[in-house]
């Protein structure tokens, strides 16, 4: 029968069985299914794993310290974390359009990713075969494609000396069979933070893609202040398990005119975009109760510097998509 004993069982063992004493690589981005499936790793073969972790600087407030602190003393891997914000900061400079914006993060990332698996095999001891890949592809991942498992092959543009021309990695994805409840209960099994294990559905590009407008410092800094506090306030109302996902947004480019203390301010507008939904594929607009809504405007309108409102999307999808860009 199906318990989550038993799949971890049988993966520990499938996993030393596919890998034998060579050594592998697991990019962490800070959700749950690259996060269970580098746990469920570590546990089969341990310090022959090493996950990579890419700080492009658009996570939301927590989010790296929970990779670096809080998911490595849970699993005790092996991580090595880039440092790579300025990197993303400069990329983006002057850029306002959406998928401009996705292009240039993506680009980036697979950039910084590759230069850093090539550094961890330029770093293997004499006779290491870093040949395996981790990836935490779930069963509707591999319906939707069609079923093949495989190979990674990436193309050298590394700067890093005596590489092969291509990083051919074999793929290990010990979540291929499982649903997403699935793999939240074998991460839960796994002892991972819960703040891992139950994080809703975040975008790659993070919070590059809720700022409407050029992406800077400032505005990082400021949105994650207010998503910050409407997190907390779902999670004290309760409510986390209720709605799908929250994106707060911050309107980089638009100002009103408000009043606070004794004088005029005119500053930007906070989006709050609670949705309900099965699949992300369609959405609803979540019916919050008032006085949550009313707690979370009150504090980013009083906690966070230069917002002076705040508005909720009323929108479903379609016609809206979830994010705003
Ligand atoms: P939309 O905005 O298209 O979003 O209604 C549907 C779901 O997908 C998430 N999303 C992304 N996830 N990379 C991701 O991993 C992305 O580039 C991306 N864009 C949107 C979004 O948060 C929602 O859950």
């Amino acid at each position: 029968s199906w318990t989550t004993g038993n799949v971890i069982e049988e993966q520990v063992a499938a996993i030393r069985e596919q890998v034998g004493t060579k050594r592998a690589i697991c990019g962490l981005s800070g959700g749950v299914d690259s996060a269970v499936a580098a746990a469920l790793v570590q546990k089969a073969i341990g310090s022959q794993l090493t996950c990579v972790y890419v700080d492009h600087g658009l996570m939301r407030k927590g989010e790296t310290e929970q990779v670096e602190k809080d998911f490595v003393a849970a699993t005790g891997v092996q991580l090595k974390v880039v440092d790579a914000q300025e990197r993303f900061l400069d990329a983006l400079a002057g850029v306002s359009d959406p998928e401009e914006k996705r292009k240039i993060i993506g680009r980036e990332f697979i950039r910084v990713f590759e230069q850093a698996q090539a550094e961890i095999i330029v770093e293997a001891a004499e006779g290491e075969d870093v040949a395996f890949l981790v990836q935490g592809t779930l069963y509707p991942d591999v319906v939707e494609s069609g079923g093949g498992t495989g190979t990674a092959n990436i193309k050298s543009h590394h700067n890093v000396g005596g590489l092969p021309e291509d990083l051919e990695f074999e793929l290990v994805e010990p979540l291929r069979k499982l649903f997403k409840d699935e793999v939240r209960m074998v991460g839960q099994e796994l002892g991972l933070p819960e703040e891992i294990v139950q994080r809703q559905p975040f975008p790659g590009p993070g919070l590059g893609i809720r700022i409407v407008g050029e992406v800077t410092k400032e505005r990082l800094d400021l949105l994650r202040e207010a998503d910050a506090i409407a997190r907390e306030e779902l999670t004290a109302a309760g409510l986390d398990r209720d709605i799908w996902q929250c994106p707060v947004v911050l309107l980089a480019d638009v100002r009103s005119v408000g009043v606070q203390g004794d004088g005029r301010t005119y500053g930007h507008p906070i989006v709050l975009r609670p949705v309900s939904s099965e699949d992300a594929m369609t959405a609803d607009w979540s019916r919050l109760p008032y006085d949550v809504l009313a707690k979370i405007s009150t504090r980013i309108t009083n906690e966070v510097a230069d917002v002076n409102r705040v508005v909720l999307d009323v929108t479903s999808k379609p016609p809206g998509t979830i994010e705003w860009e």
